[in-house]
């Protein structure tokens, strides 16, 4: 356990967003999570917990505690049938885990090669990268509930994953710290190769493969092609999330922009949930439009405000290169917003996590 006061948090937000906090926790056991918890009601301040800091917007000043969960531990244990279990710590990063995975040929996560961040923020939006999710491998989630100082499993339904949202996004989960993960890995599932860039660049690249780590060295090419490392240009990766929209809506934008990029995804009601999409009514098909293509074509692609903007290359990527603070970089997106909502008619969703009132533990 590692406590500091008034610290700095630029060095802790991919954003780079100004930002300081009163106490600074590191914690790296459960023992020093509780201990953490106990001192925030003695002293009745709020905690708020972070990973890596990669999908939040922080603003300047964090009041409480910021608790760095830095929990840790890596384990694979083979089952009888073949399949391997993968325990996680919340505090180890993502893509070590990843890359310690395909090392070992097994199947599962390799799309999801290269997203920053640690393992106990990858269920609380369920992470997704070129065709796979998170939720095609979680098995159980292991939380600490602070209220009833009690640890807990929750399997993959009790988590409520969706598109970019879970059960930690809700009033009751938000409540709670993710302490570990446990995956399904296989050593031979199918690979997953239905995303249009990543199969063009697999059949022209490695397609002879049949290979977890082929998989990865194509993610991991795509991503370094398109997307800012914030190491060099401040970002929180994709700033909105694809919005969804009902059949009728593609249809009206397609009569002035027959390019629109959109894809069909089965709508939540269940009836429709074992059909493939090719075989439900258009009418009822849900759509995800690509929020980069609304961007890119509302001419947003490249400009810059004031040291924010939006990437050259990806513009669902806002940037930060200026170190503005975070009413800096939401007034730009508030800008952004509603010039797609005035040309297209669509609302964009932020993605990353406003950090505030609502977003303690
Ligand atoms: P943080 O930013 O630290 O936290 C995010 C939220 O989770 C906060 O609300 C925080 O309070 C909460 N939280 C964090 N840890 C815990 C915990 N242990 N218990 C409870 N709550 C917790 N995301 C994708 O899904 N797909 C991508 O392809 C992708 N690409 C990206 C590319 C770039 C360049 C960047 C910068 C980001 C990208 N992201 C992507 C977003 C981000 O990497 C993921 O959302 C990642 O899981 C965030 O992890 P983190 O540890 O940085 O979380
Ligand atoms: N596009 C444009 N112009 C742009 C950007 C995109 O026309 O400036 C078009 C592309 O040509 C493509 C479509 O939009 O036809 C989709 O683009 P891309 O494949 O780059 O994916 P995305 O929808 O922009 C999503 C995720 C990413 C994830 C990639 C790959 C969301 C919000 N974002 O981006 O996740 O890495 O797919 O699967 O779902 C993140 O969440 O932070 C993130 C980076």
């Amino acid at each position: 356990m590692k406590w500091s006061q008034n610290v700095s948090l630029s060095g802790y937000n991919t954003l780079a967003c100004p930002s300081s906090a009163q106490y600074l926790a590191e914690c790296y056991t459960l023992s020093d999570l509780r201990e953490t918890f106990a001192f925030a009601r003695a002293n009745k301040l709020r905690v708020t917990v972070l990973g890596g800091g990669s999908n939040v917007i922080m603003p300047v000043q964090m009041s409480g505690i910021v608790l760095l969960n830095r929990l840790p531990g890596v384990a694979f244990k083979p089952l009888p049938d073949g399949q391997v279990l993968l325990q996680a710590g919340a505090g180890e990063v993502w893509d070590n885990l990843v890359r310690l995975s395909v090392q070992r040929g097994l199947r599962g996560i390799e799309n999801l090669i290269l997203i920053p961040g640690r393992v106990g923020a990858a269920p609380i939006q369920n992470i997704g990268a070129y065709g796979a999710e998170l939720s095609d491998t979680l098995l159980s989630v292991e939380i600490y509930d602070p209220a009833s100082d009690d640890c807990r499993t929750l399997s993959l339904a009790d988590c409520q994953l969706g598109y970019r949202d879970s059960i930690f996004k809700t009033a009751v989960g938000r409540e709670w710290v993710i302490t570990g993960i446990t995956l399904t890995l296989s050593p031979n599932r199918p690979l997953v190769l239905e995303y249009a860039d990543l199969r063009q660049r697999w059949e022209q690249e490695e397609g002879a493969q049949n290979h977890p780590q082929a998989v990865a060295r194509v993610v991991e090419r795509l991503r370094r092609a398109k997307l800012p490392d914030p190491a060099d240009i401040p970002n929180a990766g994709s700033f909105f999330k694809n919005p969804v929209v009902d059949h009728d809506v593609v249809a009206q934008l397609r009569l002035g922009y027959p390019e629109l990029v959109a894809y069909p995804v089965l709508a939540s009601d269940p009836a429709l949930a074992s059909d493939p999409p090719i075989q439900t009514p258009p009418e009822r098909l849900k759509w995800k439009l690509a929020a980069g293509w609304l961007i890119d074509k509302a001419g947003w692609k490249g400009r810059m405000d004031n040291g924010v903007g939006c990437h050259e290359r990806q513009a669902l990527v806002l940037v930060n290169p200026g170190h503005r603070p975070a009413d800096e970089v939401l007034a730009f997106a508030t800008r952004l917003q509603a010039d797609v909502k005035a040309r297209f008619g669509v609302d964009l969703e932020p993605e990353p996590v406003l950090l505030g009132e609502t977003e303690t533990k």
